[in-house]
């Protein structure tokens, strides 16, 4: 008998907590679809409409979404929407179509989340939240990262943030901040990172920061903070400290021992480089470029062990540098460039044989190859004036010539400049890579990237490894590299198609490896290659390195494993002609989300990985389609592991061919990518100078007949259509400097894509009516 009581004495609190536990999830369920409202349900979300009752733990994350719960309660949230930010046009009230509507309310948002009381990970990004930050957001007491990048949010950081004791990383970068920063954090004792990166925050440098120890990470660049930075020595966990692009005008701040990365760049520092700098052992990344230091930098700096990012490039520093310093053996990118350095290089900077690229132009040393100012430059004031007196007059007479031009050619100019530009571009483009302080960063430099940014780290949570592969394994899959399995052969070694055991198709691209790679330098490369995980890009899944006979490096060869898309390039889908094969022609919207989609993954590649990965050989062919007619990019990011033969073209002082293409030059050959997408690649096989030519046909009604692929002249508004051959136009402009930065070209994209299914939606309801 007792045993029986027993038995329903269990089974009747079994049956509770199976109640209790159905009902917490049920009611966590509901505050799941409650913030998907609140969000205007957004596409990241729909995973809850196929919500049946299953484990609340089992919904399946995506890049772009993810929940995951304990015992029932959702611990961590992570969603990250499309919305992108527009610099310049946010001014406190919705956008249509950028920031979520104007009945969006950011306190209802936040009240919703703070009932998911057991909340551990909160990431909402690029969801186009607006208005001010709410206060309340401190109930969430269990948090340990929050992160809101890329909002549209303003007005102060509550400072009662400081109350949520738990947090260790703290991430509102992108948005509009634009108060002070609080001066209470130093309650977050366990807070490790801190980013308020591109905001418009004010005033000073909070002190109390100074006594967070548990600090690694503090990244508080492109803002509007100004005055004196704090002494940081006593952070002793401060691994980096990026300032970037403020107002700081004291002298440089005390820096503790473990720094790795140090960026104060574009800011007022003054002053001289204390002789501390030079003991930071840990040091890799020092950029003080664009202050106004001076005094001579201390010579232990070049020999740090592990540095080998040194730019100082743009002070005002002078003296001259002792023939005899020593360089670091990982030092791999130095820039002194313009400053007031006289004398001799030192040899270890002057000897470009081997493995630094050094910038010195714009000094009054005595050398040879990069340009030298008179030596009356680099002495003290007296000749300053005189020569900012006659830069003032050189400017005004240069500007009403500009003027007068301006004038006298009108609109006929941006046509123009574009036509000619073929003749000069090598030239143009050859001076703005020298210009370009950042361009020559070398791949040990990304290596060290350990900062990926939140976004980049969210899209590689549900990613797969990279794995090894062994070369028995990948001559199984190819049938011993079979001509059969021969799918082509790609800028940089030839491809073949592989099925692997479990039957999953893969592409697998063969790379001989030069002599000067040691297989550990490679390792390093692929490790950061590894990491570029977007959903627009061909994933890679792993590699495997061959070393061949030994004593001879020149066999080695690299095997990337990539995923198999299986359904052509936009290439040949863009050459299917509207005759031919009506049904399969693009049509407009489909060749706009296909560019939307690529230029989410170039973007990501500029931006999502520190310093970015530029130089991506864009073109039609190496955009792939999956089944669904995903875009994907394909031959990315090569420079990182073919980069040792640029180093070695960079030597002669100038950067040379292959380097010259950078940031610019990714947005130039998207803009041949969007003009085959406008004409169709019949007509872009008559060259890079005839497209140029035609630009100026898009002007006119008949010449847009003339040219435009009638498949898109048929299937799109006038308006989108604009929109595209205007941003088309800039990004092929021969002036890199005019050229748009890739997220104006996403925005100038996704702005046409709505207004052409605004239009379509319009011609659907007029031909139903
Ligand atoms: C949740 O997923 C786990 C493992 O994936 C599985 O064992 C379990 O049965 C699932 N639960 C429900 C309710 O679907
Ligand atoms: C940003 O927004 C402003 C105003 O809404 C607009 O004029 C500008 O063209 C936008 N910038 C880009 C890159 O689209
Ligand atoms: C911050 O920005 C908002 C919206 O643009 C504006 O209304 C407010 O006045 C600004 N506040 C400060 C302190 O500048
Ligand atoms: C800080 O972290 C430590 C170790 O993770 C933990 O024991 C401690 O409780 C945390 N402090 C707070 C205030 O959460
Ligand atoms: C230098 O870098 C190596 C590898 O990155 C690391 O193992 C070593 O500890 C570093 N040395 C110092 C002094 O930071
Ligand atoms: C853009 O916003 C307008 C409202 O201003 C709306 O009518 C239109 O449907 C939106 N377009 C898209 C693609 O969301």
């Amino acid at each position: 008998m007792a045993y029986f009581y027993f038995l329903v004495l269990v089974l009747f609190s079994w049956s509770c907590f199976f109640q209790t536990t159905h009902g917490l999830q049920t009611y966590q369920i509901q505050l799941l679809l409650q913030i998907r409202k609140h969000l205007e349900y957004p596409s990241q979300l729909q995973v809850l409409d196929n919500y049946n009752g299953q484990d609340l733990c089992n919904l399946s994350a995506t890049a772009h979404m993810m929940v995951s719960c304990q015992g029932n309660f959702v611990t961590e949230l992570k969603i990250r929407g499309e919305k992108l930010v527009n610099i310049s046009g946010f001014r406190g009230y919705a956008i249509p179509n950028k920031t979520l509507s104007d009945k969006f309310s950011i306190d209802s948002l936040v009240t919703t989340l703070t009932r998911l009381t057991s909340l551990r990970v909160l990431s909402l990004v690029s969801l186009g939240i607006w208005g001010p930050l709410p206060d309340k957001i401190h109930r969430l007491y269990s948090l340990e990262l929050l992160d809101l990048s890329s909002n549209f949010m303003f007005g102060s950081i509550p400072p009662q943030i400081s109350r949520m004791v738990k947090l260790k990383t703290l991430t509102l970068d992108g948005n509009y901040f634009n108060d002070t920063i609080p001066d209470t954090l130093d309650s977050l004792s366990n807070l490790s990172s801190l980013s308020l990166r591109g905001n418009h925050l004010k005033g000073q440098f909070p002190s109390s920061i100074c006594r967070i120890s548990s600090l690694t990470d503090i990244a508080l660049c492109h803002n509007k903070l100004s005055g004196k930075l704090p002494d940081f020595s006593t952070l002793t966990r401060l691994r980096v400290l990026d300032v970037r692009e403020n107002r700081f005008d004291s002298k440089l701040p005390g820096m503790p021992q473990g720094l790795v990365t140090a960026l104060l760049a574009k800011n007022s520092f003054s002053g001289e480089i204390p002789p501390q700098v030079g003991i930071l052992t840990h040091l890799q990344h020092l950029d003080l470029s664009f202050n106004h230091l001076r005094g001579t930098p201390p010579s232990a700096l070049f020999d740090l062990p592990n540095l080998s990012y040194l730019n100082f490039a743009s002070n005002q520093l002078s003296g001259s540098l002792p023939e005899k310093i020593t360089c670091g053996s990982k030092l791999g990118f130095v820039d002194i460039s313009s400053n007031k350095f006289v004398g001799e290089l030192p040899s270890c900077l002057d000897n470009k044989s081997d493995k630094r690229v050094v910038k010195f132009g714009g000094n009054c040393l005595s050398v040879e190859g990069q340009q030298q100012h008179q030596s009356s430059h680099c002495k003290e004031a007296n000749t300053r004036k005189t020569g900012r007196k006659i830069a003032l007059l050189t400017a005004i007479v240069v500007g009403s010539v500009l003027v007068l031009v301006l004038l006298a050619f009108g609109v006929f100019i941006p046509s123009q400049r574009c036509r000619k530009g073929q003749t000069f571009e090598t030239h143009i483009r050859q001076k703005a890579v020298q210009d370009n302080p950042t361009t020559g960063v070398l791949p040990e430099v990304l290596a060290n990237a350990r900062f990926i940014s939140e976004v980049a780290k969210l899209g590689t949570q549900s990613a797969p490894l990279c794995r090894l592969f062994s070369l028995e394994e990948l001559k199984e899959a190819t049938n011993n590299f079979d001509s059969s399995m021969f799918m082509g052969e790609g800028s940089s070694g030839k491809i073949y198609k592989g099925r692997l055991e479990d039957g999953t198709y893969v592409a697998i691209r063969s790379l001989n490896l030069l002599k000067k790679y040691s297989i550990q330098n490679i390792k390093v490369r692929l490790d950061f290659f590894s990491k570029l995980h977007h959903p627009h890009l061909v994933g890679l899944l792993g590699h495997c390195i061959d070393v061949g006979v030994q004593d001879d490096p020149s066999a080695n060869k690299a095997f990337l494993v990539y995923e198999y898309v299986p359904n052509g390039n936009y290439r040949m889908h863009l050459s299917e002609s509207a005759e031919n094969c009506p049904e399969k022609a693009l049509k407009w919207s489909d060749r706009l989300a296909i560019l939307i989609d690529v230029a989410k993954a170039v973007h990501f590649l500029h931006t999502g990985v520190i310093p970015g990965v530029y130089n991506n050989r864009l073109k039609t062919n190496n955009i792939l389609l999956d089944e669904h007619g995903i875009a994907k990019l394909s031959d990315y990011g090569m420079p990182i592991i073919m980069e040792e033969n640029e180093k070695i073209e960079a030597k002669g002082g100038g950067l040379k061919s292959s380097q010259r293409q950078g940031l610019e030059d990714d947005v130039y050959n998207f803009g041949f990518i969007l003009l085959e997408s406008l004409v169709g690649p019949t007509a872009s096989e008559k060259g890079e100078t005839f497209l140029l030519n035609e630009m100026v046909s898009f002007g006119s009604q008949d010449g847009r007949k003339r040219i435009v692929d009638p498949t898109v002249l048929t299937t799109c508004s006038q308006e989108s259509l604009s929109i595209v051959v205007s941003i088309t136009g800039k990004c092929i402009c021969p002036e890199p400097s005019s050229r748009p930065s890739f997220e104006d070209v996403l925005w100038n994209l996704q702005y046409a894509a709505q207004v052409q299914a605004t239009a379509d939606a319009d011609q659907k309801s007029d031909s139903t009516s």
